[in-house]
């Protein structure tokens, strides 16, 4: 059983203007939570706050109880800005913050790049993180959910089977503290092959050290696989700035005459049609395992520490038949073209999701039909 978070406390979305984290606010909203969101617009566009307030309308119409969605435009590495904002939610009564939770999704993504400008990324994703665990930690806000990513597992997907959370290319080491009680810290990395990868990497590290380091700290790692589909409203959808670099959205492009076609990179990998497979979600059920987890982390009987856990289907799905299913989903063709392997890529990376199906209750729902029928959905709508 979980605790339910009163009506004055709120979750905290720091990037949540962006893909994973607009569907994760509005699943949060849906299920009564009071959110703030900062965000800084650097990979997302402030209409999605005035999308997610149509849904809300939409959603809560004839109730009294509405939840409340806050937004503030800020970048979460400035700290003065940050903590004026916290400051906001001090309670008057209870001296301590109404803000009982975070989830941080505020990084930068794009592999590629990450190669050419690691300081960009390095600064973001692993500097701006621990001055925000910093801010956040004077706060006594101490329950946090961050986006971690299957990247985590590096060249171990090579081996095949499906990827479970203690197989992680950290090696762990358990220790014993004055008090009798259990640590775990992670030490070494193999076979990351970017510095992206290595962002998250690096900064499950971090978090490990300091749920270590102080008992009151909650941390779940959620380590996505890949995400696609949007929420089935059609209202929200992926709208990166500049340049996709992910699968789906550069399929969508060549769908809707942006792009000419699709470079298929590799047609020789160990599978059965040669094209690299990959477990792919719908970006709904993924959203649904962070309220999962804010659940689990707000409620009285959670554990402390730090948790990794994978958010993936089991199930894996070729670049090929994602091509295909968009195909018969849409009507459209999507023209291809055979090319090399991309420097880096494995061949095929699943998740074993159990764990989080025995920590957090949670299993994802949707096909890959279903995240296609939704895009075309999204498509319509914003034609
Ligand atoms: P996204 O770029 O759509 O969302 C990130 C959001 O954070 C954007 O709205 C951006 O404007 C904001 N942001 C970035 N830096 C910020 C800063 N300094 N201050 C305030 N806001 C900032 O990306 P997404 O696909 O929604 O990914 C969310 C998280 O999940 C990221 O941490 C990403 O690394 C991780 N992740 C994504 C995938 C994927 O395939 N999409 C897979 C695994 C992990
Ligand atoms: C999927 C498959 C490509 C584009 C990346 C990050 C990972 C995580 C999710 C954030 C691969 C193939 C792609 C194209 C193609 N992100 N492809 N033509 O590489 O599994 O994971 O995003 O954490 O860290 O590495 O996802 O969508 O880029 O690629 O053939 O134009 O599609 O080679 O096999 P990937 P992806």
């Amino acid at each position: 059983a979980i605790d339910p978070i009163s009506e004055d406390q709120y979750v905290l979305v720091v990037g949540g203007l962006g893909y994973i984290g607009s569907h994760t606010t509005w699943e949060l909203l849906k299920a009564g939570q009071n959110v703030v969101i900062v965000d800084n617009l650097s990979n997302s566009y402030r209409d999605v706050l005035q999308r997610l307030q149509l849904l809300v309308k939409d959603h809560y119409k004839g109730h009294s109880n509405v939840p409340q969605l806050d937004f503030y435009e800020a970048d979460y590495r400035k700290r003065p800005a940050m903590k004026a904002i916290l400051e906001r939610y001090d309670s008057l009564y209870t001296l301590k913050s109404t803000i009982t939770s975070v989830i941080h999704f505020a990084a930068y993504k794009a592999v590629e790049e990450s190669i050419h400008r690691p300081l960009k990324y390095y600064s973001n994703n692993v500097a701006g993180l621990i001055d925000f665990c910093d801010l956040l930690d004077t706060f006594s806000i101490k329950t946090l959910v961050f986006s971690s990513s299957a990247t985590v597992y590096g060249e171990l997907a090579n081996k095949g089977g499906r990827l479970r959370e203690e197989l992680t290319s950290h090696t762990t080491t358990h220790w014993t503290d004055k008090s009798g009680s259990t640590r775990t810290t992670l030490s070494g990395c193999t076979g990351l092959t970017n510095p992206y990868g290595r962002t998250k990497w690096m900064s499950e590290a971090i978090l490990a050290d300091l749920a270590a380091s102080d008992r009151e700290w909650k941390i779940y790692a959620l380590r996505y696989f890949n995400p696609i589909g949007c929420d089935s409203s059609g209202v929200l959808g992926e709208d990166p700035r500049g340049t996709p670099n992910n699968l789906m959205p550069i399929v969508v492009r060549v769908m809707e005459g942006q792009m000419s076609e699709l470079s298929v990179f590799g047609s020789d990998w160990d599978t059965s049609d040669g094209t690299a497979i990959r477990d792919f979600i719908h970006v709904s059920d993924l959203a649904r395992g962070h309220v999962a987890a804010i659940a689990a982390g707000t409620s009285t009987k959670s554990l402390p520490g730090f948790h990794t856990i994978n958010l993936g289907t089991g199930n894996g799905s070729s670049v090929k038949e994602v091509v295909d299913t968009m195909q018969a989903v849409s009507g459209k063709t999507i023209k291809t073209k055979a090319s090399g392997r991309r420097e880096g890529d494995v061949g095929v990376c699943i998740a074993d999701p159990s764990k989080a199906a025995k920590m957090l209750g949670w299993t994802p729902q949707k096909t890959l039909e279903d995240s296609c029928r939704d895009i075309c959905r999204y498509l319509d709508t914003h034609a």
